[in-house]
């Protein structure tokens, strides 16, 4: 009998209605948009606003990804969805699109948590269930209202993130050619403290603001992604030759220079949304790979290789033979 692996077939995204600029920021706190483009690459966000909750995006996304797989929700039996801003405390968000998108009584739908490393956390989840034979298609989505948790007095956190929701359908095959060949995930607890927010519910019975010591944050980034994007080409006995695209957690432009320069990747086949979206959190590595299917660019048979980090720490890798 062959054995069972999972694909990814189709992506759908959601982009709130408002764009803010690094100009207009200029106007909110004591920043520019020279210094913001400089350090990060980012030009401007989406931000949420009414009816653009953290389950509405998501649900978008993903009645996007199933319309272009030519499904319903009829058709998927697990929805796993990372995001940290939920709607609610509780109930987790992905039971409210399960909802939204009618998926029949017999799914389930939970929420993961794992900040900026999340869509890895959820794709690795949706590709293990769907290899132990437990379901056979799987809504992975990624997404994350990070405005509503800024300090927008706090210039080296509030101009760095940004809204959005994307999400792919995940489904179980025999074919070597298109699978998800790996995924590598990671956590290191004591590094807790330096990307965080300043509340929660046991805590203090609020939501917090996101603080940062985006310095620390950053040599944590560059290091352990190189690593775990090594591990993963080692594991599947390939090198970074092979690599057709890089689609990195959007954080900074010059995380992800220093890692396609270690692996010594031309910057065509990076995929950089980053200007245009800032760090969307769990939603950065699937509106990448939206964009970058939609306008063509990845095609079937290319070797994708995605990687982030996020608070906690957390951070992985998924290597994708499209
Ligand atoms: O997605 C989760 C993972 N997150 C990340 O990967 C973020 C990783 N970290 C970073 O991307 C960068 O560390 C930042 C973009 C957050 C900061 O860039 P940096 O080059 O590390 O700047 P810095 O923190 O060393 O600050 C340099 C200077 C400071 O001024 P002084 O002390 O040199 O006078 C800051 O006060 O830039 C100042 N600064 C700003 N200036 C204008 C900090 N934020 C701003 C700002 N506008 N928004």
């Amino acid at each position: 009998m062959s054995k069972t692996y999972s694909r990814i077939i189709s992506t759908g995204a959601y982009l709130p209605k408002k764009i803010l600029t690094n100009k207009e920021l200029e106007k909110i706190v004591d920043t520019s948009d020279e210094w913001i483009k400089q350090r990060t690459g980012i030009e401007a966000r989406h931000i949420a606003k009414g009816e653009e909750t953290t389950s509405f995006m998501a649900s978008k996304a993903a009645i996007r990804a199933l319309d272009n797989a030519k499904l319903s929700g009829y058709d998927i039996d697990a929805i796993i969805l990372a995001t940290t801003t939920a709607d609610r405390t509780f109930p987790a968000c992905a039971v409210t699109v399960q909802d939204n998108i009618g998926m029949e009584d017999k799914s389930f739908a939970f929420d993961v948590q794992a900040v900026c490393s999340g869509f890895i956390y959820a794709l690795s989840i949706a590709d293990n269930f769907i290899k132990a034979g437990q379901i056979k298609r799987a809504l992975v989505i990624g997404v994350d209202s990070f405005s509503k948790i800024l300090d927008w007095n706090d210039r080296t956190t509030c101009v760095l993130f940004g809204d959005g929701a994307a999400a792919v359908v995940v489904e179980a095959t025999n074919d070597e050619n298109s699978m998800i060949l790996s995924t590598h995930l990671y956590s290191e607890g004591k590094y807790r403290n330096i990307l965080h927010t300043d509340g929660g519910v046991s805590l203090n019975q609020q939501t917090g603001y996101v603080r940062m010591n985006g310095q620390e944050v950053f040599k944590h980034a560059v290091k352990r992604m190189s690593e775990a994007i090594d591990e993963a080409l080692k594991a599947n006995h390939l090198t970074a030759d092979d690599i057709s695209f890089l689609v990195p957690h959007q954080a900074n432009k010059r995380i992800i220079d220093s890692i396609a320069k270690k692996l010594k990747l031309p910057h065509e086949k990076i995929i950089l949304t980053l200007s245009k979206h800032g760090n969307t959190s769990a939603a950065s590595i699937p509106l990448a790979l939206h964009e970058a299917v939609s306008d063509g660019r990845i095609k079937r048979g290319d070797l994708l290789v995605m990687e982030a980090m996020g608070a906690g720490l957390t951070w992985g890798s998924a290597l994708v033979r499209w």
